[in-house]
């Protein structure tokens, strides 16, 4: 069986070590320290808090996704949801909490599709900011001595694209504060969204918790962790194989594991891992994602393609080099600046320091391929 996973979270023995950054979140979840985590897409953000919970036992976890929250009325159905959930995998009883929300007509079905037990509320009945925050006190009720809370946002930045945003976060940020014996994980991807919440000083959440920054796997940890399953496959590959998907993928270890599974699916038992598998395993990827590639390039205009395609051949640096016009062929830096801003509004791009990266390096690497 493919031993590599992505999409999804890992923990236990598929969660390749980060002690450090391990230890740290522990750490600051036993002293009730509220933190928010912040790393680039699919680095392993909700896997290490997961993990870090997993570890500590102890915690009633309530798990928020926030993922696509567009109104007080979802952000406030999707807490109560995480409360029901929890409150049914630790009692399985109908409780106190539950009744509380019996006006949302709380029911429970076993998805058709996914076998997954789902709950579901009154979509008729619509909560406001005021239903936040009895949401929030609720959760101070859950608390027992034995068994404190531990709440996580996960991708917290989605919040600033409700309506009334700045009136939602006041609001939790004005609870949150006096909920001192509940620790709060606010997780969040895109970086200038997460800075605008907690480091812009007019926010309501400045200064309201501490920065657990997640970059990359410690490269010689997750190459043994990767040899290693290779290995129990009976495959073996070779350090410098490593490298290039290291390389291609961006040093993201959700687009490694990806990359690796591709090369797993293309290869037996007994095969030595080569060079020539890589371009076969990227094929196995083009194949199932061109598709969303094809959809990206409908949606821009020629010069946004041009700075795309410039980005993917010549890197994401000094993008307004008269190198990198020259290169490209369009004159202008304006122009060249404009067409960024709209390629990282459809987060076809995103700005890392000073360099623009891919948001899906396979996009870059497809590109590259087509030799556009
Ligand atoms: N510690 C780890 N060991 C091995 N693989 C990992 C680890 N952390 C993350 N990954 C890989 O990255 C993928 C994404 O992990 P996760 O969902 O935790 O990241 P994320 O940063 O929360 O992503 P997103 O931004 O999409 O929410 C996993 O499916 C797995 O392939
Ligand atoms: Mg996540």
């Amino acid at each position: 069986m493919d031993p590599f996973k992505f999409g999804q979270v890992v923990s236990g023995s598929d969660f390749c070590p980060r002690p450090e950054l391990l230890q740290t979140v522990m750490t600051y979840i036993n002293q009730g320290q509220n933190m928010y985590v912040q790393g680039e897409r699919r680095i392993g953000k909700t896997s290490l808090i997961y993990e870090a919970c997993c570890r500590l036992k102890k915690f009633r976890v309530i798990y928020v996704d926030l993922f696509g929250v567009k109104s007080s009325d979802i952000l406030a159905k999707r807490i109560v949801k995480a409360i029901i959930s929890m409150e049914q995998k630790e009692s399985g009883v109908f409780s106190k909490i539950f009744k509380t929300f019996s006006y949302l007509r709380p029911s429970f079905s076993i998805d058709p599709i996914t076998g997954l037990p789902s709950v579901s509320l009154d979509a008729t009945v619509k909560m406001t900011p005021d239903d936040i925050e009895t949401v929030l006190d609720l959760i101070s009720a859950i608390k027992t001595a034995k068994k404190p809370v531990l709440v996580i946002f996960d991708e917290f930045q989605d919040v600033l694209n409700i309506k009334d945003a700045d009136e939602t976060l006041a609001m939790m940020r004005s609870k949150i504060q006096f909920q001192s014996d509940i620790t709060y994980i606010f997780a969040g991807s895109l970086r200038n969204k997460m800075d605008e919440i907690f480091i812009d000083s007019d926010s309501p959440f400045f200064k309201s918790a501490v920065l657990v920054a997640v970059g990359p796997l410690t490269e010689t940890a997750f190459k043994d962790y990767i040899i290693k399953r290779f290995k129990n496959g009976g495959r073996t590959i070779k350090e410098d194989i490593l490298d290039r998907i290291f390389e291609i993928a961006g040093d993201i270890a959700g687009d490694i594991q990806q990359f690796c599974s591709a090369l797993w699916t293309i290869t037996s038992t007994g095969d030595s891992i080569e060079q020539d598998n890589i371009p076969k395993a990227l094929e196995l990827i083009f194949a199932r994602e061109s598709k969303v590639y094809e959809a990206d390039i409908e949606t821009i205009s020629e010069q946004q393609f041009i700075c795309l395609i410039g980005i993917a051949g010549y890197g994401g640096k000094e993008l307004t080099s008269s190198r990198f016009l020259m290169n490209i062929g369009i004159p202008s830096s304006a122009s060249v600046l404009k067409a960024l801003a709209r390629l990282i509004k459809l987060r076809i791009i995103f700005k890392s320091g000073n360099e623009y990266k891919f948001t899906n390096p396979f996009f870059r690497a497809w590109l590259l391929y087509k030799n556009f």
